[in-house]
């Protein structure tokens, strides 16, 4: 039986850990976005106070990524200052069998996909929970939205098959807004057969500034999952 208090927790704790032990000095670093990463983010700030790791730049796929980066002292570079990225980490909601995800929980996806579809490797870090068979199974898919264009972006969405909801703010009235200034549907599709086809379909509508699926961008899926009571971190 498991003596983690918090399995979920202790998972995400220890793939986010295995995650920046990958990174090497001298190398520009995506930082994603959600409570995984910010586990990658900080042990990246432990190894660079150690001396272990040295000359690194991170580039923030969010404000959270950005105020973590800064609280754990890792230097930040942008797009415009640098020709490529080395190494991107990011959490993921749903992983498929052939490494295609759902994201987008926090709202950060579209900087997300920017940022993990330049590095040359993409490191996803999740807690086994995220495995799905299919994906949509388990997760709204969420699309990010110019404001005055919401209604005819979810009457659109209605007519591909989606059940479309305006994502709502947290500790705050009215529609959570995302970093760029604009809001989130999440849409249920009964299934998602083909993501590949939906991710395009979705980002041609017009006032669609971008979708959470991720297809064919992760390189490593590394999966936190809790064995006879102990953590342990596997590749998928
Ligand atoms: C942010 O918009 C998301 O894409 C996150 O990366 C994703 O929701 C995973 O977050 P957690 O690690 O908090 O589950």
């Amino acid at each position: 039986m498991s003596t983690l208090t918090d399995p979920v927790k202790v998972m995400k704790q220890e793939v986010g850990k295995a995650a920046a032990a990958r990174v090497q000095s001298g190398t520009i670093v995506g930082l994603g976005t959600g409570s995984t990463t910010a586990y990658a983010i900080e042990h990246l700030g432990v190894r660079l106070k150690s001396g272990d790791l040295k000359d690194i730049q991170g580039i923030p796929t969010s404000f959270q990524a950005e105020v973590l980066a800064k609280q754990y002292g890792i230097p930040l570079t942008t797009l415009d200052a640098v020709d490529r990225i080395d190494i991107a980490i990011d959490g993921a909601d749903e992983v498929d069998p052939q490494k295609n995800l759902i994201k987008g929980g926090g709202a950060a996806h579209t900087r997300e996909k920017v940022v993990d579809s330049l590095a040359d490797q993409f490191i996803v870090v999740v807690d086994a929970g995220k495995l799905v068979d299919l994906l949509g199974s388990t997760f709204l898919l969420p699309v990010e939205v110019i404001p005055m264009a919401m209604t005819p972006v979810m009457r659109a969405i209605e007519k591909l098959g989606g059940k479309p909801e305006l994502r709502m703010g947290v500790k705050k009235a009215g529609p959570a807004i995302t970093d760029q200034g604009n809001m989130v549907i999440d849409v249920k599709f009964d299934s998602i057969d083909n993501p590949a086809e939906l991710e395009k379909t979705l980002n041609n509508l017009p006032g669609v500034l971008e979708n959470g699926l991720f297809v064919g961008v992760a390189d490593l899926v590394l999966v936190g999952e809790v064995k006879d009571g102990n953590p342990v971190v596997r590749e998928m």
